[in-house]
């Protein structure tokens, strides 16, 4: 049976490197039927939301997504899209592998740690408001239910993995009711998993661990902004926001999308790495069961960065979007 995914190419960039993802999947031989939607702007113009209700209904019926960033207006404008999506969908967990590539230029090798980040709280509840002019609130919600439920996601996943340590990374020294809250959830539920170690870590002296020794950690659990801070700052070990994959988990519904945004300022120029949109797909790959094809997407890729002749300008190369495609396509 076809399988169907719900394609949202996304802006900016986003048609480019969704256009790349999609030609290859299809060159390796999986059966896919591509329903495509769009959000954000477009959708705002087109349909009068920037978050259709037909878009929400293809992704439910379907289960599984692969979707391109969405612009998000700064400061002014409609909500973020790629927001409203996690929460409508309840895709409470965030996970973003990061790994090194051999043949892409970074700072570190064998850097293999990965990000869970809760999806639907945090400062993303999108409660702010101004108390008189010139002050506004900003509201950060922390709940039980949720810290538990990614604690748990966290933990399940390592055993799954094969990981052996989880890092809970937090700021309740500061914040001792919300962050506190949160780490008091992830002590509780580590009990239940003695095969996987556990710890924690202020947030600040994270982000100088990470970037002095990485391969010290292996799975980091964090809070909504620390969990997106974190994981743009993790891109940065191993080769910037053209590699890095991610994905959005719910309990039956999965968006999977990279870490990167639309990237505007290369937008239209066809010189996008689609690398991470194309990880992205071989997570999508692997959840929907086509290991086979996923497992040899990834080897194609991973061959191609490692002979390092067709490579992006955004890993010192001189290749466009489309040469790179075409030079994974053959080597599948
Ligand atoms: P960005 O990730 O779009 O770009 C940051 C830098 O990384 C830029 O220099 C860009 O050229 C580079 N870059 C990103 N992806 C790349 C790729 N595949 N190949 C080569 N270079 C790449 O972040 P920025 O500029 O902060 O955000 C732009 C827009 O994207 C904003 O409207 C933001 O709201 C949105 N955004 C959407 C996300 C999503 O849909 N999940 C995630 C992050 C941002």
């Amino acid at each position: 049976m076809t399988q169907r995914v719900t394609l949202i190419p996304g802006d900016g960039i986003g048609p480019e490197v969704a256009g790349a993802a999609v030609s290859i999947i299809r060159a390796a031989g999986v059966n896919l039927e591509w329903e495509s939607r769009v959000a954000g702007s477009e959708a705002l113009t087109r349909f009068g939301d920037a978050l259709p209700a037909d878009l929400l209904e293809s992704i439910k019926r379907n289960k599984v997504a692969l979707k391109g960033p969405v612009m998000t207006p700064v400061g002014e404008g409609f909500v973020s899209s790629n927001v409203r999506l996690r929460r409508a969908l309840d895709l409470y967990a965030n996970l973003r592998p990061i790994k090194s590539l051999t043949g892409v230029p970074s700072r570190y090798q064998n850097v293999d740690l990965i990000v869970v980040r809760e999806n639907t709280e945090d400062l993303y509840s999108g409660l702010e408001h101004e108390v008189v002019p010139g002050v506004i609130e900003s509201l950060k919600i922390i709940t039980e239910y949720a810290s538990t439920r990614i604690a748990r996601f966290a933990f399940e996943y390592a055993r799954r993995e094969g990981r052996k340590r989880v890092t809970a990374i937090h700021k309740a020294n500061i914040m001792k009711l919300s962050d506190g809250l949160f780490l008091k959830c992830f002590r509780k539920v580590s009990q239940d998993y003695p095969d996987i170690q556990a710890d924690d870590l202020i947030v600040d002296n994270a982000c100088m661990q990470l970037v002095m020794d990485p391969n010290q950690f292996d799975v980091l659990l964090l809070e909504n902004l620390y969990g997106d801070i974190i994981s743009d700052l993790g891109a940065g070990l191993v080769g910037g926001l053209g590699v890095v994959p991610g994905a959005n988990i719910g309990d039956e519904i999965a968006v999977f999308e990279a870490v990167h945004g639309s990237a505007p300022n290369i937008a239209g120029r066809g010189i996008a790495n689609p690398t991470a949109l194309l990880q992205t797909g071989v997570l999508m790959l692997k959840h929907i069961g086509e290991r086979d094809a996923a497992l040899r997407i990834q080897s194609a890729l991973e061959k191609i960065l490692a002979e390092g002749s067709v490579r992006t300008r955004d890993l010192g190369g001189r290749s466009t979007t489309s040469e790179f495609t075409e030079a994974i396509i053959r080597s599948l």
